[in-house]
């Protein structure tokens, strides 16, 4: 019943090495959801932490946003493809030329490459201290609508965001989530955040969850308790 709940559900392998990353993953890895490798954990492990947790049986988000020039963004791309990851990131302010080819260094593969906007550690001045003049929101739907034109599919926005970019675009965007709380737990460092149900119904089809799974004393109840959540609202 709540499998196709779970398959929306990205856990956040926030993790510093390979072995607490593989305790985390294996009671995991068969419950149908995906997993995001980032920043900390490949730049510790490499590529081969993408192969073991494969091995395991998990799907694999890998969340290293890329932002060069265009044919280094490509390239990184198609390592990431070789990978076999089924989901990747590049910054959107990297340009149409970056977006575009970095997009079609994934086409006839089951990569898909997600659009990083404005990253929710900037508001609307430390927006305009990188001498952006619009606001958070306009700046995002901004980029959005150029990926669209360069074949992006795919797009990482904030809770606040999932409506917006819905009723701009509609379906043309797979949106992927994060900042989702369950309801009664930690917010954490987050502060822009809905409840998993609010996510799903204001229109995300990902959602990345990060310590209301991995810290709970067991990550696997608080997996299929958040997959309920989910189930009962969509
Ligand atoms: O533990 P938590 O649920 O807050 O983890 C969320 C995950 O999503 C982390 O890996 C965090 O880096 C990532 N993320 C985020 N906000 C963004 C983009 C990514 O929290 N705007």
């Amino acid at each position: 019943m709540t499998a196709s709940a779970k398959e929306k559900i990205i856990i956040a392998v926030d993790a510093p090495d390979a072995v607490s990353a593989l305790q985390l993953v294996e009671p995991l890895a068969s419950e149908g959801c995906l997993f995001k490798i980032g920043l900390q954990l490949f730049t510790a492990e490499g590529p081969s932490i993408v192969s073991k947790l494969q091995s395991l049986g998990a799907r694999i988000f890998l969340d290293l946003k890329f932002h060069d020039i265009p044919n280094t963004a490509r390239e990184a791309v198609h390592s990431a493809v070789r990978l076999g990851v089924d989901m990747t990131t590049i910054h959107l302010c990297g340009g149409p030329r970056m977006v575009s080819e970095s997009v079609s260094a994934a086409e006839g593969s089951k990569t898909l490459v997600l659009g990083v906007s404005v990253l929710t550690s900037m508001d609307d001045q430390s927006l305009r201290a990188v001498g952006v003049p619009s606001t958070a929101e306009e700046q995002v739907l901004h980029l959005a609508h150029m990926g669209l034109q360069c074949g992006l599919r795919g797009i990482v926005a904030s809770p606040l965001e999932i409506h917006p970019l819905r009723k701009k675009f509609g379906s043309q965007l797979v949106i992927v989530t994060p900042g989702v709380r369950p309801l009664g737990s930690d917010a954490g460092d987050q502060k822009r955040i809905m409840t998993p149900g609010d996510a799903l119904r204001a229109g995300a089809d990902y959602l990345v969850i990060g310590r209301p799974i991995t810290a709970a004393a067991s990550p696997l109840d608080s997996l299929r308790a958040i997959a309920a959540e989910m189930e009962a609202a969509l």
